[in-house]
C-alpha cells in the first residue's frame, strides 16, 4: 500500500512536471482544436468524394453516416478561431480576423449546405442523388480556403 502510494505520487509528480513544461497557451490549443476538427471533417469527406468520383463503390448507409458527421462537425471549427490565435503552426490567413463577418458567413454557408447534404443522403439509393449537393459542400470548403487559408 505504502509502495503503491509512493509510486503514484512520483508518477503524478512526473506527469505534472511534463505538463507544465509543455503547457500550450490558449491560442495554441485553439489552433490544435480547429485543425483537429478539420482533420475529422476531411477524414469523413474523403470517402464521400471517392464515392462521388466513382473511385469506390457507392454505399448509401456509409455515405449517409459520413454526411451526418460532417454536418455536425461543420458547427465546431468557428469556436477555435479565437482572437489572437494566428500563432505557431497555423495556415489561417490574417483575413480570418480582419474580415470575421465574412468568415462567419462562409462558415454558416458550409453548415447549411452540409446539413442539406445529410438530409438528401438519408434517402439516397444511388450516387446521382447526392452528387449535386455534395458539390455544393465541396465548393463551400474551397471558397473559404481560397480566401482564408494559406495553400
Ligand atoms: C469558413 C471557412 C472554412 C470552411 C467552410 C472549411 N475550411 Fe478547412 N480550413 C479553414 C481554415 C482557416 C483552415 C486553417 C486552420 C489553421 O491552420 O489554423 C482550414 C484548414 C483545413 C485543413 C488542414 C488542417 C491542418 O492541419 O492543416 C483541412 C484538411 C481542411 N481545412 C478541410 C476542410 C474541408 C474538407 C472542408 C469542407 C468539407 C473545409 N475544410 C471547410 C477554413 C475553412
Amino acid at each position: 500500500m505504502k509502495l503503491k502510494a509512493a509510486l503514484f505520487c512520483s508518477v503524478a509528480a512526473l506527469a505534472t512536471a511534463g505538463v507544465s513544461a509543455a503547457e500550450p497557451t490558449p491560442a495554441e490549443r485553439a489552433v490544435g482544436y480547429r485543425k483537429g476538427v478539420f482533420h475529422a471533417i476531411a477524414w469523413n469527406f474523403g470517402p464521400m468524394a471517392g464515392m462521388v468520383k466513382k473511385e469506390i463503390p457507392f454505399d448509401a448507409d456509409d455515405f449517409a453516416l459520413r454526411a451526418q458527421r460532417v454536418a455536425f462537425l461543420s458547427t465546431l471549427p468557428l469556436e477555435g478561431f479565437i482572437p489572437d490565435s494566428r500563432v505557431g503552426n497555423t495556415d489561417a490567413k490574417p483575413a480570418v480576423w480582419e474580415e470575421m463577418d465574412e468568415f462567419k458567413s462562409m462558415m454558416q454557408t458550409f453548415e447549411t449546405e452540409a446539413a442539406t447534404l445529410a438530409e438528401v443522403a438519408k434517402d439516397a439509393n444511388e450516387v446521382t442523388a447526392v452528387r449535386a449537393q455534395f458539390a455544393k459542400v465541396g465548393q463551400a470548403c474551397k471558397d473559404c480556403h481560397d480566401k482564408f487559408k494559406e495553400d
